[in-house]
């Protein structure tokens, strides 16, 4: 066992580093507080080879492994979790998606241009009525000969707006319960598609999310992705990997909110010392410290599983599970230890604690992530 990182994944953790502190960190409170996307901010995540990390090299992908992505998710998530959410959705759910399961065809016409970031992707499971509960699609397709006609409602999809592609689950075979079920690649634009207004949310406000409707859209058979009725397990095996990078966007936030905590704690001086040497913030220091570690372990550890074609489904769940809910203690212990100044926006601090929320629920909540680990100690 080695903890140490390769050369070339300390150079890709430094660029993000960097590119997180010269292009997302200025910008980032106007972002949150207008809800503006970072369309620029996307546009040179793409140039960079970030949006496509873990694709290979032959479908225009950077060909890193799922531990420097990891590490980029952790970088850019310290400084801003709206932007990370999109290389996110990306990179694990869309296009690690079409890489493993879609045709030559699907990779050569879609893979391509989300992996080099000239497109980013949505991935369509949530509905009004379908949330945890994912098997319970209410989203029809029915089987049409050479086309399929989705009808039905998607909820909070990240990229709602700005996604070229979306990958939707819908229902094609409601007798067979889950494994009637499909998955489709709907390009933006087909007729009777449509997106909702825009959510109004607690947190990753600079993230796009909406919810999407289907009215009679055609979509040709060619565009489904796997066997008839493998939508389901496709949705399954997807979120393994994208709960690994949401708990790398959890972890970051976590770090970020300490780093900001530290030096507060340092400069800022009460009773003629620095808070940080008054036993009461030292201690709480020391706690978020080794939380943080834990939750790095752990993320590394699920990362590096994927990394060596073991089965990282327990791993990437516990590693969720723990990092979001570090999360969520940690930003609200940095926010505490900026005081008054922790509750106004200019100390960042506040919007992470805000950001850190999600990281408890999308992509399966801790319920959720608690019934997979249990199954699968269980087994
Ligand atoms: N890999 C492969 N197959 C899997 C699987 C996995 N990890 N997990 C389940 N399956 C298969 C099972 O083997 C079973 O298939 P068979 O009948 O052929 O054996 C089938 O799927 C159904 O499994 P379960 O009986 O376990 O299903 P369940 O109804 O009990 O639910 C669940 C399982 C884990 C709770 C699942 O519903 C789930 O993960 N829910 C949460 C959904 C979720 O994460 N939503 C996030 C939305 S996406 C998002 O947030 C993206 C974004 O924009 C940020």
């Amino acid at each position: 066992m080695h903890f140490e990182l390769s050369e070339e994944q300390l150079m890709i953790q430094q660029a993000a580093r960097d590119f997180a502190q010269n292009e997302l960190k200025p910008g980032v409170i106007e972002r949150d507080e207008h809800q503006k996307f970072p369309t620029e901010q996307v546009k040179k995540l793409g140039e960079l080879g970030f949006l496509g990390m873990m694709v290979d090299g032959k479908y225009n992908g950077s060909g890193m492994d799922a531990l420097s992505y990891v590490l980029v998710m952790e970088e850019l998530s310290k400084i801003d979790a709206s932007a990370s959410v999109v290389v996110s959705v990306n990179n694990s759910l869309v296009c690690y998606g079409l890489e493993s399961y879609g045709t030559e065809a699907q990779k050569e016409k879609y893979l391509k241009p989300l992996a080099s970031g000239q497109m980013i992707g949505a991935f369509c499971l949530s509905e009004p009525e379908a949330g945890s509960d994912a098997t319970s699609q209410q989203t029809t397709a029915e089987d049409k000969g050479d086309y399929y006609l989705l009808n039905g409602t998607k909820n909070w999809i990240t990229n709602g707006s700005t996604a070229g592609v979306y990958l939707v689950i819908a229902q094609t075979h409601k007798e067979l319960k889950h494994k009637g079920i499909n998955a489709f690649i709907v390009e933006k634009g087909t007729p009777g598609f449509t997106v909702g207004p825009k959510e109004n949310k607690l947190g990753i406000r600079g993230s796009d999310t909406h919810s999407l409707m289907f009215n009679d859209v055609k979509v040709l058979k060619e565009n489904r992705i796997g066997e008839d009725g493998f939508g389901f397990k496709f949705a399954m095996k997807t979120l393994e990997g994208g709960r690994i990078g949401i708990a790398a966007q959890a972890l970051g936030i976590a770090a970020g909110a300490y780093e900001l905590a530290l030096a507060y704690a340092q400069q800022r001086k009460s009773f003629g010392k620095p808070i940080a040497e008054h036993q009461a913030i030292a201690f709480k220091l020391a706690d978020m410290a080794t939380q943080i570690e834990a939750a790095r372990m752990l993320v590394y550890k699920a990362a590096w599983l994927k990394d060596q074609g073991q089965s990282y489904t327990l791993a990437g769940s516990m590693a969720k599970l723990y990092a979001s809910k570090v999360a969520m203690d940690v930003t609200v212990e940095a926010v505490q230890i900026h005081g008054g100044y922790g509750f106004v926006k200019e100390y960042h601090v506040e919007r992470l604690m805000r950001d850190a929320k999600i990281t408890q629920i999308y992509e399966g909540t801790s319920e959720i992530q608690k019934m997979v680990i249990s199954r699968n100690i269980l087994d």
